[in-house]
């Protein structure tokens, strides 16, 4: 009973409408030209919070889409996230966010829809044949970050060192990445962070990126950081308008400094797809991460851009890695890398050849490339080999 009154005590609040104003007006779902709006509440403005949070049941004595679901907790139009839901195939009820980040023709959004790609479409150029084109796609795909392993791990339940302090029980797994509040669209504009669509979840109420120290230009990198090609092969990610490398740089959110904030070096994560706890990332002893690599003269073995002498790159989560799903057998491999397509279909050698002859001509086993090289492997002198 208790929880039941301080709910519609919070949902009379939640139509006092001003209190996240600024950065919700000029958020993605905020926006009055292209924001919310759900079936059958038009007498709600595009934008308005009652496209997600509802009084009642019903509005206006009718049930809008989805019908017979009664206010759940944060008055949300359905149940914000099924924890029953231990792994993929997703259905729609699952999360909230699904009945609108669906199929067009199933989306509760009103017509005519939208849509979302892979990030290797939207930031590498990728064609619509190599990607899903919304959200709850991609996380039906083969490879995918687990929903309920991420909620677990963010609200303390399972697995985790750390509990971010954003997140009570009951909160929703596509929190731990975005802010539903102040979410951008960075999709129409993929080389301007400043409307990135990404929080850090150590960070939860402001966005990543948009600050321009929180980009791969950042001072941590320096001009190492050199982002990957674009589709064709002569221009660079992230929105392929330019070959030059700082240029193209400070266009890309750190996302480095986002995934670590959960697969860093200490934090213990459980993954119910590996069946174990995932490895952890210490980038600063990564030859492609912050460590150099021993053989940096043998530039020609590496493909461009990669190519200087001497340098210390460092590469970003996403240049390999999608952050929702992927078409890949396993750990969310990106279907486009440095401009090519990758195909790793079973763990093979020549199936995870497709992804590392992107960027190297160097091939030398019979074995599949991750039995020896995965993050954290060290060979007999160590020195890092992944
Ligand atoms: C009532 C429908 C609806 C619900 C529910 C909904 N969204 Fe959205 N979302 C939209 C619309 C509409 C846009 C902007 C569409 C566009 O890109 O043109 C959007 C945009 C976004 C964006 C910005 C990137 C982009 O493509 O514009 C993010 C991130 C996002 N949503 C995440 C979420 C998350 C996370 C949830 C659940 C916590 C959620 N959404 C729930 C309709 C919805
Ligand atoms: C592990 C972190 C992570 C999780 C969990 C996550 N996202 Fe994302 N999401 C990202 C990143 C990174 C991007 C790419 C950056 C961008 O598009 O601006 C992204 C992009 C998006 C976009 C914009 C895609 C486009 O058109 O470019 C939407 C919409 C979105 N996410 C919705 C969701 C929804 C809904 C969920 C939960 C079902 C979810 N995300 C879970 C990290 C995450
Ligand atoms: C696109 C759907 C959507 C829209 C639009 C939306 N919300 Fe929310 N809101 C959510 C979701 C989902 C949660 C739960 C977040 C979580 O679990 O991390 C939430 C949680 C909340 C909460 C409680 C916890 C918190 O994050 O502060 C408040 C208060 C709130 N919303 C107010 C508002 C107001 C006021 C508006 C309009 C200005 C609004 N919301 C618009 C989806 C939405
Ligand atoms: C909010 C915490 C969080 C953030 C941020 C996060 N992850 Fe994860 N990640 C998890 C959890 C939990 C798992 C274990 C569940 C699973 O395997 O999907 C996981 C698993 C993975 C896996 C293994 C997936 C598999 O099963 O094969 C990869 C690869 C991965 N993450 C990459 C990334 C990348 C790249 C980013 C940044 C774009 C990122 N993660 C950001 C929580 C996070
Ligand atoms: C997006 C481009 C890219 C992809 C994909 C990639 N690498 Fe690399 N790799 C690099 C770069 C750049 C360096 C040099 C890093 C430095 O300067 O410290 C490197 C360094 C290395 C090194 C250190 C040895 C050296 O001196 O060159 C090894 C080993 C390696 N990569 C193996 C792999 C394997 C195995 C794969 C596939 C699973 C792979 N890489 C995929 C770009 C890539
Ligand atoms: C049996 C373990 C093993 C397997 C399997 C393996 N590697 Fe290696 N690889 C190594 C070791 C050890 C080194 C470091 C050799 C040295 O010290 O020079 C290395 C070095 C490399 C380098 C950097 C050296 C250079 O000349 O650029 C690349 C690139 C590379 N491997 C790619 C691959 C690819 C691609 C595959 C899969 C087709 C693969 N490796 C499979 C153990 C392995
Ligand atoms: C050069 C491409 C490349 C880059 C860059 C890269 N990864 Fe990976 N990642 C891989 C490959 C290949 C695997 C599969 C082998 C393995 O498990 O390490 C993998 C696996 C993973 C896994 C699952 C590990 C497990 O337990 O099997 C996680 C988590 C992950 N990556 C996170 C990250 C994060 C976080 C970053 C950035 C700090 C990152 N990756 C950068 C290629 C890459």
């Amino acid at each position: 009973m208790v929880n039941i009154f301080v709910w519609l005590v919070i949902c009379v609040f939640l139509f006092a409408d001003n209190l996240y104003a600024g950065p919700y007006t000029s958020s993605a779902h905020g926006d009055s030209a292209y924001g919310v709006s759900r079936r059958g509440t038009s007498q709600y403005g595009r934008g308005h919070c009652a496209h997600c949070h509802e009084q009642h049941a019903s509005i206006d004595g009718d049930e809008p889409e989805p019908d017979g679901n009664a206010p759940s907790k944060w008055c949300l139009f359905s149940n914000n996230f099924e924890t029953l839901a231990t792994s993929s195939p997703y259905s729609k009820e699952d999360n909230v966010c699904f009945y609108c980040h669906y199929s067009t023709a199933g989306s509760i959004q009103s017509l005519p829809g939208f849509n979302n790609y892979s990030y290797s479409y939207t930031f590498g150029g990728a064609t619509s044949l190599t990607s899903p084109d919304n959200i709850f796609d991609a996380f039906y795909s083969p490879s995918y970050h687990n929903l309920k392993d991420i909620y677990d791990f963010i609200t303390g339940a399972r697995g985790s060192h750390i509990n971010f302090a954003n997140f009570p029980a009951d909160s929703n797994p596509c929190s731990g990445c975005h802010n539903v509040h102040i979410a951008r669209r960075n999709k129409a504009y993929p080389g301007n962070p400043s409307y990135t669509a990404i929080s850090r979840p150590s960070q939860h109420t402001s966005l990543w990126g948009d600050d321009p120290a929180e980009r791969m230009s950042s001072v941590t990198y320096g001009t190492n950081y050199q982002p990957p090609y674009y589709r064709g092969l002569t221009n660079l990610e992230p929105d392929g308008a330019s070959n030059d490398r700082a240029i193209q740089a400070a266009k890309t959110p750190d996302y480095v400094t986002f995934c670590t904030d959960c697969h860093n070096a200490t934090n213990t994560i459980e993954s119910t797809t590996l069946g174990r706890t995932v490895r952890k990332i210490d980038w600063a002893n990564s030859v492609h991460g912050m460590q150099d690599s021993w053989r940096r003269l043998d530039t020609d073995e590496r493909r461009p851009p990669y190519r200087a002498v001497n340098k210390n790159y460092v590469l970003a989560c996403t240049d390999c890695h999608e952050p929702h799903g992927s078409p890949n057998y396993g750990y969310l491999i990106r279907k486009t890398v440095n401009g090519g397509v990758t195909d790793v279909k079973a763990n093979t050698n020549s199936d995870w050849n497709t992804l590392c002859n992107k960027c190297h001509t160097h091939s030398h086993s019979m074995q599949s490339c991750i039995n020896c090289h995965y993050h954290g492997a060290e060979h007999m002198h160590g020195r890092p080999i992944f």
